[in-house]
């Protein structure tokens, strides 16, 4: 019960990693508002983990969905120890197709969303004098451009950079914002992922997944629950020293 009293406010957590880290942080112990911009499979989540859930209506992309999803965390748990920036989109292109609007969207989503998040979520902390912890999910993405994925990829440069800034920025207040960079983790998510390779490099469904599973050195793709451990560790007391940083998991793929 290493969350024991704490309280979280995930985004993007009606499916996938998030909803992972809902239930693990439930799991330690915590009490855990699933932000979603899909309500109903919010809901959906929440009820999967019971009494300790709350389901919150939320776009990172609109500002007053934001700070209306702080203030109905607060007012449902009293406060919030913990953010997961965890919301975002996926696109892939070449360079030659990359659409403006598609840029602007996924750079919405996934920079904007969480940085305003995190903005809000450390006022309250500041206000309330509140020593928190933010987790931005990052990815591999981040650390190297790849060749059809030009703005997911900087959008999780973003996101890597961002976490360091606000990292040196918070601790001062005893906040302390760190990242975490997956690899590939299978999912909803990657079933979009590989559609997008089907189409741009002529595969068949499913091959790209396969293909990326199998080049990972521990040997398989990720699940969302091989991520929980160290979103627990960064939210847990154990990590009051860890400032700014962002974390493989990712069975190997990337080193840094
Ligand atoms: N799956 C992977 O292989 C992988 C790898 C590296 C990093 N990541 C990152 O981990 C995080 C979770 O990934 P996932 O695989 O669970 O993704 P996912 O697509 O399964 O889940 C994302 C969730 O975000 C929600 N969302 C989308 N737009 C939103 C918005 N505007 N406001 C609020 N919620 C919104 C979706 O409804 C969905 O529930 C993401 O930040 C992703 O970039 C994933």
């Amino acid at each position: 019960m290493r969350l024991a009293g704490k309280s979280a406010l995930i985004t993007g957590a009606a499916r996938g990693i998030g909803s992972a880290f809902a239930k693990a942080y439930a799991a330690e112990g915590a009490k855990v508002a699933i932000a979603d911009i899909s309500i109903d499979r919010a809901r959906s989540a929440a009820a999967y983990i019971g009494k300790a859930a709350i389901a919150v209506q939320m776009d990172v992309t609109d500002q007053a969905s934001i700070d209306a999803a702080v203030a109905t965390t607060v007012d449902a748990f009293g406060q919030i120890d913990i953010l997961i920036n965890n919301a975002a989109i996926f696109s892939a292109a070449p360079i030659d197709e990359i659409m403006r609007a598609d840029y602007a969207r996924v750079f919405d989503v996934n920079v904007a969303g969480t940085l305003f998040t995190l903005q809000a979520v450390a006022k309250h902390m500041i206000d309330r004098g509140i020593k928190g912890r933010v987790i931005n999910m990052a990815s591999q993405a981040g650390r190297r451009g790849e060749s059809l994925v030009a703005v997911y990829c900087a959008s999780k440069a973003a996101v890597i950079s961002l976490t360091q800034s606000a990292g040196l920025n918070l601790i001062q207040h005893g906040i302390n914002v760190n990242a975490i960079a997956p690899g590939v983790v299978d999912g909803e998510h990657w079933d979009g992922v590989d559609a997008f390779f089907a189409k741009y490099e002529g595969k068949s469904p499913g091959q790209k997944k396969r293909e990326v599973g199998e080049a990972v050195p521990y040997g398989r793709m990720g699940t969302p629950d091989d991520l929980t451990g160290m979103a627990v560790f960064l939210a847990s007391d154990d990590a009051s020293y860890v400032v700014a940083q962002t974390y493989n998991v990712d069975g190997g793929n990337w080193m840094s």
